[in-house]
């Protein structure tokens, strides 16, 4: 099935709501299975868009490459529906809630290593369908790889090798994650007026925070150049895997950074939100800059062999993580 059917399914039949009753192990693996299929497809279509745009060997140019921007287009089309939704429920109010469950007394908290991690999130994404491109592990090794065979620095293999570890919010039920929209895509701030860099700015039209007295203002609830650590980014898995790893782990600031920002598209690709940033924040810019071509283009790379890199990044995360498990 291509992916943009199921997306399609997605968003017609509301398939991609976590929240369900079921109270049957058997039925919840089965659907956790189905929102990982349905959230690799999303996570893939996402994808598509912005290596598109954002190739920086064609350059993209819509008004010269008719051909590129007809695939443009069409990536566009596969994705419009779940920016909708997304760009409607991300408020301040839900990011608040969201917080607020994360940080929650009484959540029990999954505790799991990284590699651990790893290989639940591949789990629970069915790898049945011949269009999926690459496994979550697979894609994780590749960044890593590219990154590793570039000559960086050991932090930067294994940023490139969690970072989209976040996914896995989708599977806590205790984080209260309402389905595709709150783990992916592209994000941005909320608290204050939603930029027209964003991807389809005009879906912002039916968030409640648009009309807000104060959110709906260009610095809304923020002072200029308070730096980006005071902002409050729209909640899904880099904001997730952040707050998880910031306190966990050995990982330098720059690091941080790239798992925190690295959908940040609109900052730093598109130059928005200069306004809100302190003087630390373009450094921190520079190293997500640095780090995004390892994700959006590594993909066409070799398939790693799991096992054979296994050791390597066994002893990177050691190096890393030295208390093994984590708290999610
Ligand atoms: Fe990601
Ligand atoms: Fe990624």
């Amino acid at each position: 099935m291509a992916p943009g059917a199921l997306i399609d399914v997605a968003y017609d039949d509301d398939n991609n709501n976590n929240n369900n009753n079921n109270n049957n192990n058997n039925d919840k693996n089965i659907n956790n299975i189905n929102n990982g299929t349905i959230l690799e497809h999303v996570s893939d279509a996402i994808d598509d868009v912005n290596s598109i745009k954002y190739d920086t060997k064609s350059k993209f140019d819509a008004t010269k490459d008719k051909a590129t921007f007809r695939q443009y287009e069409d990536a566009c089309d596969r994705v419009r529906g779940f920016y909708r939704e997304q760009h409607e429920k991300q408020t301040v109010a839900y990011n608040l809630a969201a917080r607020g469950r994360f940080y929650s007394a009484s959540r029990p908290r999954p505790r799991m290593t990284i590699w651990q991690a790893m290989e639940k999130l591949d789990a629970l994404v069915d790898e049945s369908d011949p269009d999926t491109s690459l496994s979550q592990i697979e894609h994780l090794l590749q960044s890593a790889e590219a990154i590793r065979r570039d000559g960086k620095p050991r932090w930067m293999q294994v940023t490139g090798l969690i970072h989209d570890l976040g996914k896995l919010m989708l599977f806590f039920p205790e984080l209260g994650t309402q389905g595709q929209w709150d783990v992916v895509g592209d994000t941005f701030p909320v608290g204050c007026a939603f930029d027209e860099r964003i991807i389809y700015p005009e879906t912002f039209a039916a968030n409640p925070d648009a009309q807000h007295p104060v959110y709906s203002t260009p610095h809304g609830i923020y002072a200029p150049g308070c730096g980006l650590d005071n902002v409050m980014l729209s909640w899904g898995h880099d904001e997730y895997l952040y707050h998880v790893v910031k306190d966990q782990s050995r990982l330098p600031p720059e690091a941080l950074a790239m798992i925190r920002y690295h959908s940040f598209y609109p900052w730093h690709r598109e130059g928005a939100y200069r306004d809100l940033m302190c003087d630390r924040d373009w450094d921190m810019l520079r190293a997500v800059q640095a780090f995004n071509p390892y994700d959006l283009y590594s993909k066409s790379d070799e398939v790693p062999r799991v096992e054979e890199l296994k050791p390597y990044y066994l002893e990177l995360i050691d190096e890393f993580f030295p208390q093994g498990e984590l708290e999610w």
